[in-house]
């Protein structure tokens, strides 16, 4: 289970931090996560996988409510059981291997008409063979995401559960696990829940289900479970990080540690805990740039195992309002990102899914994506290091979070935990975002405060920000500000504006100006308007692209007055699924701010959007 020795009671951190730390076991109980499995041999089970319905829960509870987990003899009504008939005469409700199937990953919304709203619990089944190819190694079943809360059980035992709609988590099943006729069960529950991460209420479409990739990755007995190697700030020939095994022989152990390009090979001996600092410098590094996005071939290699990363070396900081990518000011010319497949709709998870998307941002002029707002399949991220392209993660708190509650902070720690695990190795990634959108309190403040703090615990190599919101500079509704405490934290003072569409007319920017009293860098994380693509008319004429045109226009006229300016990531780059936007003909359950269309048509405004990043240096 969760291995919490490896959380230390923090040297300078609040008690209180800390023991929300301990919350995340009981709230995640699952495996540390494995780090880079996609460069890790795996016995992929994806494919077709029955599925039954369960909005009452009758699978998971029995008709008391009572869990059936819970009970001495869970008995053949739970569906995790996968029970059969063991005579003609015996009364059993449900069978996997007579019901309908799902293509695993995907969504559950887009694969069945009667499932396109479907908010509740949904079971999976799936049978397996496995014999390892090595008896003493050891066996983890490794999901990319599950949509939103997903309890695992492995030939009628409870593996754990996990709660989160987009990171990955994993469990050790070698115990458990044998030759033949495996059967895996989960239910997935994709109901929007008040104290969740996120919450209620959200601009996006609830897709449910096992929407990334299942697979089995097979290690030996001690293996190596994590690393992080990362540029020192104050060096640029060093390189610091640490590496942590996994497994019974911890103490001691030999790390080789492997950049040939470098003539670095350097072996180091863990501690008592498996774990070993790394710290080396090297002359020549070739950093990591957009334009040369240099990545290293890293070797790890302890007594039985080894294991290889492509990682690119850079520093991102910033320096009074400029943003600094290894040392140099950069501007990032950026657009948001939903995930959603542009080739089949619904939960994007592929490759393909990545590719398209970001050949579409690279045709748009951008050296930057905001991956929103939560964390993308990681396909995405490694294409954007092999393609240059700088990256913006999100932490799905957004909007109207319950900020007192303590289970919630531990729910969008463990989610910000679990990103950071997955991704701190991808050069492509500059900035962890803490929130989107969410209204300034004392208690909301706190709660961001404290996530920024552990993201910089987690990773001091990155920046941090957040999507804020702007408001009217004393009182004078023409003159536009950033009033919010949270922006004393951030690294990059991020904020979302909507003049234009939201508020007023596009001509109503040119009446607007800002004052912005944080001498810092000023990302703007949205902007823009709607367009149904083909349909034209007057520029004041709502949803046509002249419209959006004209607003992309002037809200770059408008933007351009602000002297910390540094980067900017319009809202949004494809129309993407929402049930918030039910306007007939128009929207008809789209978000259309896409400057492409959901059939992949580009709009007049994308061509604007594109001039300026190209006019830029
Ligand atoms: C908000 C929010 C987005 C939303 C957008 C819109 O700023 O961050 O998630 O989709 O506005 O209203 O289209």
């Amino acid at each position: 289970m969760f291995p919490t020795s490896k959380i230390k009671p923090p040297g300078n951190g609040s008690l209180f931090l800390w023991m929300l730390l301990l919350w995340i076991p009981v709230i995640n109980a699952q495996d540390s996560l494995l780090n880079n499995t996609y460069n890790r041999p795996s016995t992929s089970l994806n494919g077709i996988w029955n599925y039954i319905v369960d909005p009452y829960e009758n699978g998971f509870y029995n008709y008391r409510l009572e869990a059936f987990e819970d009970q001495e003899d869970p008995g053949q009504n739970a569906f995790f059981t996968n029970a059969k008939p063991s005579s003609p005469s015996d009364l059993i409700e449900y069978d996997f291997d007579l019901a309908d199937s799902l293509l695993v990953p995907g969504d559950w919304n887009t694969q069945k008409e009667k499932l396109f709203y479907y908010e509740g619990s949904l079971w999976y089944k799936t049978s397996f063979d496995h014999t390892p190819a090595n008896l003493s190694n050891r066996t983890f079943l490794y999901f990319g995401a599950a949509n939103y809360q997903a309890d695992v059980y492995l030939n009628g035992q409870k593996l754990g559960k996990h709660i989160g709609g987009f990171t990955p988590f994993n469990f050790e099943i070698t115990q458990i696990l044998r030759p033949r006729d495996n059967f895996l069960i989960l239910k997935v529950d994709n109901k929007r829940v008040k104290d969740g991460v996120p919450t209620l209420n959200t601009d996006w479409w609830n897709y449910g289900g096992l929407t990334r990739d299942v697979k089995l990755i097979e290690t030996t007995a001690t293996f190596i479970g994590d690393y992080f190697l990362y540029l020192d700030a104050a060096n640029p020939e060093k390189i610091n990080g640490y590496v942590q095994l996994n497994g019974p022989e911890l103490e001691n152990h030999p790390v080789r540690l492997q950049i040939p390009e470098l003539s670095v090979d350097t072996t180091y001996f863990t501690n008592k805990m498996g774990r070993t600092e790394v710290a080396f410098t090297a002359e020549n590094i070739a950093y990591w740039s957009v334009e040369d996005p240099k990545r290293y071939q890293i070797i790890f290699s302890s007594r039985e195992d080894q294991l290889t990363d492509q990682i690119g070396f850079r520093s991102i900081s910033t320096r009074e309002d400029d943003i600094l990518l290894n040392g140099e000011p950069i501007f990032l010319k950026g657009i948001s990102i939903h995930e959603e497949s542009p080739a089949r709709g619904g939960r994007g998870n592929s490759m393909e899914d990545a590719r398209q998307l970001l050949s579409w941002a690279k045709e748009l002029g951008c050296n930057f994506v905001r991956l929103a707002h939560y964390p993308h399949n990681e396909h995405m991220v490694r294409l954007a290091d092999e393609m240059g392209m700088l990256v913006w993660e999100e932490n799905p708190v957004y909007w109207t979070i319950s900020w007192d509650n303590p289970e919630t902070y531990a729910l969008a720690a463990n989610q910000l935990t679990e990103l950071i695990a997955r991704d701190k190795n991808r050069a492509s990634v500059i900035i962890w975002s803490m929130a989107n959108e969410t209204p300034a309190s004392e208690p909301r403040t706190e709660f961001l405060s404290k996530l920024a703090a552990l993201a910089r615990t987690k990773d001091p190599s990155r920046l941090i920000s957040a999507a804020l919101e702007q408001s009217a500079y004393r009182g004078e509704s023409n003159v536009r500000t950033i009033q919010d405490d949270f922006a004393k934290v951030v690294d990059v003072l991020s904020f979302n504006q909507y003049i234009g569409w939201y508020d007023g007319l596009p001509e109503k920017a040119q009446n607007i100006s800002w004052v912005i009293e944080h001498n810092k860098p000023v990302l703007i994380s949205e902007f823009g308007g709607g367009a149904k693509q083909g349909f034209h008319g007057d520029k004041n004429t709502r949803w046509t692209e002249e419209y959006q045109e004209y607003l992309y226009e002037e809200t770059l006229k408008m933007l351009s007055s602000i002297k910390q300016l540094r980067g900017m990531s319009p809202w949004i780059l494809v129309d993407f699924r929402s049930p918030r936007r039910m306007l007939p003909k128009i929207q008809d359950g789209w978000n259309r701010k896409g400057l492409i269309s959901d059939e992949g048509k580009k709009k007049k405004a994308f061509f604007v959007l594109q001039q300026f990043y190209n006019s830029k240096d």
